[in-house]
């Protein structure tokens, strides 16, 4: 069990939920995290309680790592609109609603649940949206992607946001996130809701998820590289050219908050600037590991061929990214080699 996460609270399900932690004072800003038993929303709520908020965490599963740090943790299946009317219930109401909560994972999961991450993760967005509408919340965060964006040249020049248009993402993941923008402004539109939405570049630190076929590339490269020892060579989809930015986890959800905060309207893009191909990746993370590694190049879903995005929306709140790749893999790495270690000794192995 990792023993990155601070706090210890309890967690809830669903039959426990009039029992559920004790009421928010009325002069907390009172704020529910959709997904918070997964990567990013966990560390969402931390921050949040760092900032003085009552959170409740809403997953469809507990979190992976560790106990969660908001205040009460209701096990809540998203799709079902009767069980969001029950995440945004509580006496007074809430003040924000960030919703993350999706079924979704690396280029491999991408790639091969097309329907499930239509259905699941529209059903979700439909029902979120609608019942903190419905509910008279009163700012609504939702978490897109920069898979939106077509695909790009390698050195062609930065997208903005409202370059999104004319639509071609790469794949229906992409799709689906377009469309559930689309949904979620809509409401603000009817119901005066202020909407709020972030265009995430890839994302990573500890407490992601790191192996059994969700993994993102950052997570997926340090597990090889903790695997193999000094000197062995690892697999990478693709020829290892494709370029991508990765964001450390923390500044993704300082991003977030200040987003949510703001007068921002509109998707707003939150990405660290430095762009690298998978190649450089891999040498990021040898180089903290302290290891020698050989790549060899193998068939395999890699997504776009390049991304360059501007962040000026995001820089105008005073955001800029504090953590460069090296910095945040030598923060994310060791984490991760701890987790194979634990995996390959419960397994009986050699625990490398
Ligand atoms: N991680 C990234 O690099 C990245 C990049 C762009 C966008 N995003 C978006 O950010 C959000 C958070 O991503 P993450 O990396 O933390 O993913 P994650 O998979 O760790 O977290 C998503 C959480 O949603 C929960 N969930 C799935 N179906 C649910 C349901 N029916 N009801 C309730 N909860 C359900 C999952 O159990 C999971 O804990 C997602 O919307 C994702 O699409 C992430």
């Amino acid at each position: 069990m990792s023993s990155f996460r601070p706090a210890l609270k309890q967690t809830f399900d669903a039959a426990d939920q009039a029992q559920a932690g004790a009421l928010p004072e009325v002069f907390m800003t009172r704020v529910v995290v959709c997904g918070a038993g997964g990567f990013i929303g966990g560390h969402l709520v931390q921050h949040l309680k760092q900032d003085g908020c009552w959170v409740r965490g809403v997953d469809v599963k507990a979190p992976e790592f560790g106990p969660s740090a908001a205040d009460e943790f209701l096990q809540l299946d998203l799709r079902d609109r009767s069980a969001c009317e029950a995440a945004l219930s509580v006496e007074g109401g809430f003040d924000e609603v960030y919703q993350l909560a999706a079924d979704m994972g690396g280029m491999g999961f991408i790639h091969s649940a097309e329907c499930e991450i239509m259905r699941n993760n529209a059903l979700i967005n439909l029902n979120v949206v609608d019942a903190a509408a419905a509910a008279g919340v009163p700012r609504y965060f939702f978490s897109s992607s920069v898979c939106i964006y077509r695909d790009m040249e390698p050195g062609e020049p930065e997208l903005d946001e409202v370059q999104a248009y004319p639509a071609l993402p790469d794949n229906e993941y992409g799709w689906e996130k377009l469309y559930a923008e689309r949904v979620a402004e809509a409401y603000g539109r009817r119901t005066g809701m202020a909407v709020r939405i972030a265009r995430f570049q890839n994302c990573y630190g500890p407490e992601g998820t790191w192996r059994g076929g969700r993994e993102k590339a950052p997570a997926a490269m340090c597990r090889k590289v903790a695997e193999v020892d000094d000197g062995g060579t690892i697999e990478v989809w693709g020829d290892g050219t494709a370029v991508r930015s990765y964001t450390y986890v923390e500044d993704l959800v300082d991003g977030i908050v200040r987003i949510m905060r703001s007068d921002l309207t509109g998707p707003v893009n939150i990405g660290n600037p430095e762009y690298v191909t998978v190649d450089e990746l891999v040498h990021t993370v040898a180089e903290v590991a302290g290891k020698q590694i050989g790549i060899r190049h193998v068939d395999g879903p890699v997504g776009v061929q390049s991304r360059n995005f501007s962040n000026a929306r995001i820089k105008s709140l005073g955001w800029s990214a504090k953590y460069p790749l090296r910095q945040g893999i030598a923060l994310t790495y060791p984490w991760i080699e701890a987790q194979v270690q634990e995996a390959g000794e419960l397994a009986g192995g050699p625990g490398r």
